[in-house]
């Protein structure tokens, strides 16, 4: 696959009014989930609960792709059409977290490394043949007292890279995530100086690694203050940062970014998006890659019933199409009382 293939590819996950469906959680983070609304996290659920989304009608005009983790790429509709299959005949492009989460960095106290490059190259060959087009990666960083240390952001930024490189060779768009964590008490400031050193130091990696930048999606945090801060900054003061430091340390040459919700409120997430958006003169696409703030409305619709089906499913709706109203910059706080 040629490079112009991967760019349009990347360019069509944040075209204009979509964004990306994060529906990758591992099995720990779907039983956490599932905890919330009381419902046994088996096979047979998790398949119900994705089947949900997926076949939410409308969704695709709002959707330009969705993660799928390793076991939901394999699974197929209750009619039996393969998830990868049902997406890619509504022009919902599936992807694929493919790596194997965030673990204790050894003698680096309280900071975490991502694992998973190892036969990573073969995997992706598989996910390819499964009909992944798109791949993604995240790095944790955390903040805290005398963290995140420079050694962590190099070495996660270093395994980032690496990724993004073999997805490449694989005909695969990588989507490189850096998150930096939004728990503590740190401010937006501390909060907007971690994120630019880890973009500059993920950026400087990507070129080492000769990735080619117009075949990538950056998935980065917003810049927000601590979710334990005392003093919380507003959505303008939000907008504000989280666009002059991507503007500082992420090349026009980037598509698109898509960020993660981390933890925000639904609301939140797409209240931020907009402000941003409404900025303009932005080089990139400025989209989303939401999991919680895309599902938690619909998980709790749902509620693991049958009966919930139809619910989940418009709260879903809801939530894409403000999504994908946000950027645009077309939404307004009112619209979620509609
Ligand atoms: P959240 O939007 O819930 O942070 O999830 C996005 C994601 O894919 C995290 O890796």
């Amino acid at each position: 696959m040629t490079a112009q293939s991967l760019a349009e590819i990347a360019r069509a996950m944040v075209a204009p009014g979509k964004g990306i469906l994060a529906a990758d959680e591992s099995s720990p983070t779907i039983k956490k989930r599932f905890d919330s609304i009381s419902t046994e996290s088996n096979e047979q659920n998790r398949q119900r609960y994705r089947e949900m989304l997926f076949t939410t009608e409308g969704m695709a005009e709002f959707i330009s792709g969705v993660i799928l983790y390793d076991e939901t790429l394999r699974q197929s509709t209750s009619d039996g059409v393969p998830f990868a299959k049902y997406l890619s005949d509504l022009g919902v492009i599936p992807g694929i977290k493919v790596d194997a989460g965030a673990k204790a960095l050894a003698g680096y106290p309280g900071e975490k490394i991502t694992e998973g490059l190892d036969g990573l190259r073969e995997r992706l060959k598989e996910y390819h043949g499964l009909g992944a087009r798109f791949a993604k990666w995240r790095a944790v960083i955390t903040i805290g007292s005398g963290i995140p240390t420079a050694f962590c952001l190099q070495a996660n930024a270093h395994a980032l890279a690496r990724y993004a490189a073999l997805c490449q060779e694989a005909g695969i768009v990588p989507i490189v995530e850096p998150e930096v964590l939004m728990d503590g008490g740190h401010t937006l400031a501390r909060c907007e100086a971690v994120t630019a050193d880890m973009l500059s130091r993920t950026f400087s990696e990507l070129h080492r690694h000769r990735v080619d930048l117009t075949g990538m999606v950056l998935k980065p945090n917003m810049v927000i203050s601590g979710s334990e801060c005392s003093s919380q900054a507003s959505v303008a003061e939000v907008a504000e940062a989280t666009v002059r430091c991507l503007k500082a340390y992420v090349p026009s040459a980037v598509p698109g970014i898509a960020f993660l919700s981390g933890g925000q409120s639904a609301e939140d997430a797409t209240a931020h998006l907009a402000a941003m958006n409404a900025l303009g003169g932005l080089p990139w696409a400025l989209t989303f890659s939401y999991g919680r703030a895309l599902q938690a409305p619909a998980l709790k619709a749902w509620g693991g019933q049958e009966s919930g089906f139809a619910a989940g499913q418009a709260a879903f709706l809801k939530r894409a199409r403000l999504n994908g109203l946000a950027t645009l910059a077309k939404y307004r706080s009112e619209m979620e009382a509609a």
